[in-house]
């Protein structure tokens, strides 16, 4: 069974570690007082932002290199399945920090993002209120099928490599 680039290795955990980071984070900050919230929210708008970066450069480097092939053990329901829940995880990985990015820039009062203090991110857009409201819903709502995804994705990957007994892991492994 063939492996992953070492780059799409990077690519992949990297971006995991980020997006988990970013779900502790904002669930951090939901119990708070307002005023205490910006300890959380700021590291989670910044590294937001940087998921969006890394997921462009992801998606290019992907378009560009072939994966490994897939082992005749697995059927091509399997395979089908694995596909599509990779298309949506992309998805998700674009329009998650996109409609967080509008929701800021939309509700016209929030402070620019400070990314680690190295420089201030401007708003993607100005003021507008019915943008704000889709894209705060957007990205409310789309937070729990991205944590229902993560985790079928690792149900399934535990499952190729224990149950079916492939070294599947190793694909994506350093
Ligand atoms: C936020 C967390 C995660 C996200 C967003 C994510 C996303 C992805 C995506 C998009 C792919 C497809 C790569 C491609 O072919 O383009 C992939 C592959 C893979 N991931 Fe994850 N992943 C996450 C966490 C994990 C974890 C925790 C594990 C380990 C249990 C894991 C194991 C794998 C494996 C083994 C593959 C290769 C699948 C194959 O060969 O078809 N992932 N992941
Ligand atoms: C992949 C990247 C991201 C993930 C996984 C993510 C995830 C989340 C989650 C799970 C919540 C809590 C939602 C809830 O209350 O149920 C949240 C809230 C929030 N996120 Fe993100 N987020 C990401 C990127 C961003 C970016 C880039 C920004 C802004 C630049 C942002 C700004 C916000 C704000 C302001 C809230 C609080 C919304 C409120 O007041 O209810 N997020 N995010």
């Amino acid at each position: 069974m063939g492996k992953y680039s070492k780059i799409a290795i990077l690519f992949h955990w990297a971006i995991a570690i980020l997006i988990g980071a970013n779900i502790l984070l904002a669930n951090l900050a939901e119990d708070l007082p307002r005023a205490a919230r910006a300890a959380y929210m700021s590291p989670h708008k910044a590294i937001g932002i940087s998921i969006l970066i890394l997921t462009i450069g992801r998606i290019l480097w992907r378009l560009s290199h072939r994966p490994p092939s897939i082992s005749a053990q697995i059927s091509s329901l399997q395979a089908t399945i694995g596909r599509v829940a990779h298309i949506l995880f992309y998805i998700l990985m674009i329009v998650m920090p996109l409609t967080g990015w509008l929701m800021i820039g939309a509700k016209g009062n929030a402070a620019p993002v400070d990314f680690f203090g190295l420089f201030t991110v401007d708003m993607a857009v100005g003021k507008n209120a019915g943008l704000a409201d889709v894209a705060h819903e957007g990205h409310e709502f789309l937070a729990t099928p991205l944590i229902i995804l993560i985790a079928l994705h690792v149900l399934g990957a535990l499952k190729h490599q224990f149950i079916d007994r492939m070294p599947f892991l190793q694909r994506m492994w350093p």
